[in-house]
């Protein structure tokens, strides 16, 4: 069996921040409130004129010149996203010109907060079988075009930003293990009701503010500690290994009080759990690439570590991925 695993790594976000204060002079909020319920302090926001696959390439770029690699050299680009830049085309293909990656295939795929782990499970299954050498992944969100900004609920809870790796064969490590999962019965818990098939816009879907993402977060909190919980698990399970190998975890970041409830539950200590959310807020499918990246660039973690990836949002979906970097 081919081993597959991450050879160059880039990121992206905004250079705008938003501070809790800002938002202090938007909705009824607070810097105490926002920090104590989710370890959010700032988030990144893009300009105006800047879509999602802006951030997107920059952060590919990033990768591939980690990589050593060319854009010449990619067989496929995988973009996970529930921002693109429009329906159609996908962002992937956007991010495909932009680069003049002109032998590689490229699509979207939407999972959410768990959009790169899904990413990841596709672009080992097309190295492991010979189909492609070099897959290109990004996890890339520009949340705050569809933030209700006027909704305290959501709109402290988002930011921008993008991560990117390019995975090849490798001699050794790589990919130990990725468990993936779904949960379509809650897909009310969070969702952005229009501008799809089911809700086509119009002018009654503007006035009723459904084009921004709807949450209920309390019932969604429990769920996200109980299946985060289970998918590290198993990830490490189907991996042979047990906590005790694991260097770094990288999860998802949408609520410190979420990630260090399942490191209890797990029996670990927060040491080993690597939090951004402080400085990005929840960038959904950018959150745990970006998190990978930010690690290995503060030496949190090097070549040879063993990583867990634990991610999970809405769908609901949820994926866990032991590597080895
Ligand atoms: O990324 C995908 C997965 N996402 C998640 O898993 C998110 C999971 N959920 C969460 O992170 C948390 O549930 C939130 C951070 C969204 C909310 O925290 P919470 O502790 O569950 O608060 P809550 O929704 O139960 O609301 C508690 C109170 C409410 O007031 P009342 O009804 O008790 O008077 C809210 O209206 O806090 C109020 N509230 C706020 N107050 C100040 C809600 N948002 C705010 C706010 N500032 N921004």
């Amino acid at each position: 069996m081919k081993k597959v695993g991450i050879i160059g790594l880039g990121e992206c976000l905004p250079e705008k921040i938003l501070s809790n204060a800002d938002l202090e002079k938007m909705v009824e909020t607070s810097d105490e409130w926002i920090t104590t319920r989710t370890g959010i302090k700032q988030r990144r926001i893009a300009s105006e004129n800047e879509a999602v696959s802006d951030l997107a390439i920059k952060a590919a770029r990033e990768a591939l010149k980690d990589a050593g690699l060319s854009a010449a050299d990619l067989d496929l680009i995988i973009v996970a996203t529930i921002t693109g830049d429009m329906p159609m085309p996908s962002t992937a293909s956007i991010v495909q010109n932009a680069l003049s990656a002109k032998k590689a295939a490229a699509f979207d795929i939407s999972a959410a907060c768990a959009g790169f782990v899904y990413g990841l499970s596709i672009g080992y299954q097309f190295i492991v079988n010979g189909s492609y050498k070099n897959v290109l992944i990004i996890g890339a969100e520009k949340l705050s075009a569809f933030t209700d900004w006027k909704d305290r609920n959501t709109c402290v809870l988002f930011g921008d930003g993008a991560g990117a790796c390019i995975l090849s064969e490798v001699k050794s490590g790589g990919i130990a293990s990725i468990y993936l999962g779904c949960d379509g019965s809650n897909l009310n818990l969070l969702n952005l009701p229009a501008g799809g098939s089911r809700m086509p816009a119009s002018e009654e879907t503007v006035r009723n503010r459904m084009h921004y993402i709807k949450m209920q977060g309390n019932e969604l909190f429990k769920i996200a500690v109980r299946t985060m919980t289970e998918a590290a698990q198993v990830a490490l399970e189907q991996a042979g290994i047990t906590f005790k190998d694991v260097d770094l975890i990288v999860p998802h970041q949408a609520n410190s009080r979420i990630i260090m409830a399942v490191a209890k539950r797990l029996g670990i200590s927060e040491d080993k759990i690597y939090l951004n959310i402080e400085k990005y807020g929840n960038m959904s499918s950018a959150s745990t690439i970006t998190g990978l990246v930010e690690a290995v660039k503060e030496g949190r973690v090097k070549k040879g570590d063993t990583v867990l990836l634990d991610c999970f949002g809405g769908g609901l979906v949820w994926g866990a991925c032991v590597i080895n970097l």
